[in-house]
């Protein structure tokens, strides 16, 4: 009969030995809350496919701002839903604008916590795509002038961090030269370094009415085979003077956070979209896995994947279970 002589059960006999051996951790300070702020007043409507997320008006936005902030979550990261789109996302970059309201109304009643925006364009036009279009796609070049502008009318609002998802070549570069032109230099531009065309974004087009009205985005966003194109595109950002890279979605391609963890020095994000907590909230509805233990274990994972911080819809829930 054959006996091991070393024995890894040895170090999990008890939670006390668990806990010194432990590698990884989730921290309240790892989490980033995302919110849609919709126009109008008195606005909370829940969405359909995303239990205990919604969209709502600002005053809304700002209480749960707070709420959010007492739970030691250090940031949110906005989406707006504007009273009007066209075709060229005016409200996007509209002094005046959805998020550009939201951001002066978060920073006046809770002026520690750190708001994020997303810069995009699909929140806010008409055909839903994430640029202008031209002959039937997004035209980058005159897109980039949008983003510039949307970028800078939200660190003007009082935006600390801008984080551009459209993926149009050179956005990183056009958001940095706007921002430092304008005394903007200390704004940090969080990047969407790697993002997938991926299925898992349905439930979030339901909450920001972003479904684009023909076609898909195939052609800005990256096909989700692919690993070393998430090397080139995460390069490129870093040569444009990104100051955080960011992989999306995250469950289904932890081996690319990895990936990026063990070749840039760069706070790495990864975020934890919306079909992905669809998925846990409808299975724990129907009571066939532990919600709480499942979500814990998924952000978990993608901390031990590589994440630094991690934009998660749990955000709240899991800061609670982590404050004891
Ligand atoms: C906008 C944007 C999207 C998400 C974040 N910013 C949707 C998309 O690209 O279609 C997805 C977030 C989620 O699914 O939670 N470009
Ligand atoms: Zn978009």
């Amino acid at each position: 009969m054959y006996f091991p002589s070393y024995r890894p059960r040895r170090l999990r006999r008890n939670e006390n030995i668990r806990r010194m051996v432990r590698e990884t951790h989730l921290r309240v300070d790892d989490l980033i809350y995302p919110m849609f702020s919709a126009f109008g007043e008195n606005i909370k409507k829940e969405i359909v496919s995303m239990p205990g997320i919604y969209q709502q008006s600002i005053e809304h936005i700002v209480a749960e701002a707070k709420e959010v902030y007492e739970l030691g979550i250090p940031a949110v990261i906005l989406f707006g839903i504007p009273e009007e789109k066209d075709a060229v996302g005016s409200d996007a970059y509209c002094a005046n604008g959805i998020i550009q309201n939201t951001i002066r109304a978060i920073k006046k009643e809770v002026p520690k916590l750190t708001v994020i925006t997303d810069v995009c364009m699909c929140e806010y036009t008409d055909h839903g795509h994430c640029g202008i279009i031209k002959d039937n796609d997004v035209d980058n070049d005159s897109t980039l002038e949008l983003l510039a502008k949307e970028a800078l009318s939200h660190a003007q609002a009082g935006a600390d961090i801008v984080a551009p998802s459209d993926m149009m070549d050179g956005r990183i570069a056009a958001l940095r030269d706007i921002l430092d032109e304008n005394g903007f230099e200390h704004i940090p531009v969080m990047s969407y370094a790697v993002k997938y065309a991926s299925a898992y974004y349905g439930p979030f087009r339901d909450a920001a009415e972003s479904t684009p009205a023909f076609g898909d985005r195939r052609t800005y966003q990256m096909d989700p085979a692919n690993r070393m194109e998430a090397l080139r595109e995460a390069n490129q950002d870093v040569a444009e003077a990104a100051d955080f890279l960011m992989v999306k979605p995250a469950l289904a391609y932890l081996d690319v956070l990895r990936e990026l963890k063990d070749n840039f020095d760069l706070p790495l994000v990864a975020y934890n979209v919306s079909g992905e907590y669809s998925m846990v909230k409808a299975a724990a509805e129907k009571d066939w896995i532990d919600g709480d233990r499942v979500m814990m274990e998924t952000l978990l994972g993608m901390k031990r994947a590589g994440a630094d911080l991690i934009i998660t819809y749990h955000a709240k829930e899991a800061a609670k279970l982590l404050n004891g």
